[in-house]
């Protein structure tokens, strides 16, 4: 939904104006539209499964519990340093990545975001698919051009968006979130966001193109619940509805990501990265395309490396790469 037009400017009105009822004639004469507007906007809203009471004498009211994903919605939790993002909020897309990708190659600017209700074909780390169900997650996508930048500082952008998720859904719901290295984010030990960050490079002078930053983030239990093959693994960040969840912990992310890449060279948000680290002291095993091997995760270093200690006692930094880790 655009941010402009009779219902677009009714919702953030809404939207600022949660639970509270004003009239009609209140409502057009602040926008500046016909009572006539006013209720086919209403009526428009109501049928995208907001829940708009009318009642006599009072006027118009957005139920407090509305929690739909929306521009307006997450706008008014967004700090200045977000101010200049652009927000697209759709009901449905194959993956919110790969649409985004398409934008940057058409010309989009740093700092468009594409968020969906539901994806058809959300994507994972190493080939996988990320399950999207709709209404109850956050599948959203961030476009930087960063310039100037080097390998290492592009692949910073990872782990800061591990630390602004922790943070983000610390923030909204009370609940501690932790990091298994390298950027999944746990709660209570079972995974409840994923990131994928993915670069490209400019033919023309190598250099680096576009980053766009995936995240998705499972706010509540899915309807049908989660497939078998996570049902084991995956956690919610709320366990039940609750007023403004998913659009403030999608603008509690942004906020906090976008204040980590404003501050560019500033590692202090390893700290936070390391403070949450789920592997230090566990015994791992570390998965790349030549095996697997069995090892100690003893530390995570200031550019959140992981240091690994394998059975023979040689050590590995690793910065990037996949492990696996039992808890129980
Ligand atoms: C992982 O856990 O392996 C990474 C999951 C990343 C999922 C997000 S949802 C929004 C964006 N669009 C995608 O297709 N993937 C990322």
């Amino acid at each position: 939904m655009k941010e402009s037009g009779t219902k677009e400017k009714l919702l953030a009105f809404f939207e600022e104006n949660k639970g509270a009822y004003f009239s009609g004639e209140e409502i057009a004469e602040r926008l500046s539209v016909s009572r006539t507007a006013v209720w086919k906007a209403v009526n428009s809203l109501r049928s995208e499964g907001y829940e708009i009471d009318a009642v006599q004498n009072k006027g118009y009211c957005l139920s407090a519990s509305t929690d739909i994903l929306s521009a307006q919605g997450i706008r008014k939790y967004l700090k200045p340093v977000c101010s200049f993002l652009e927000l697209e909020v759709l009901p449905v897309a194959e993956s919110t990545n790969v649409l985004l990708k398409e934008r940057a190659g058409a010309g989009a600017k740093e700092g468009h975001v594409i968020l969906a209700n539901t994806q058809t074909g959300g994507r994972g780390r190493l080939g996988r698919s990320f399950y999207s169900p709709a209404d109850t997650g956050i599948y959203m996508s961030l476009l930087l051009r960063p310039q100037g930048y080097c390998p290492d500082q592009a692949v910073r952008l990872t782990t800061m968006a591990a630390v602004a998720a922790c943070e983000a859904i610390e923030e909204v719901s009370g609940k501690n979130a932790q990091i298994k290295w390298v950027n999944d984010v746990y709660i209570d030990y079972k995974k409840v966001s994923g990131i994928l960050t993915e670069a490209a490079f400019s033919l023309e002078d190598n250099g680096l193109d576009y980053i766009v930053v995936g995240i998705g983030i499972n706010a509540y239990p899915p309807k049908e619940g989660f497939p078998p093959e996570v049902e084991q693994i995956a956690n919610t960040v709320f366990r039940t509805r609750q007023s403004d969840g998913k659009n403030h912990l999608a603008a509690a992310f942004l906020n906090r990501f976008m204040g980590y890449y404003a501050a560019r060279d500033n590692m202090d948000y390893a700290k936070e990265y390391r403070a949450r680290s789920l592997v230090i002291g566990k015994k791992i095993r570390v998965i790349s395309p030549a095996g697997q091997r069995e090892g100690l995760a003893l530390d995570v270093d200031e550019e959140c490396r992981l240091l690994v200690q394998y059975g023979d006692g040689s050590r590995e930094t690793l910065s990037s790469g996949e492990i696996s880790i039992r808890f129980s």
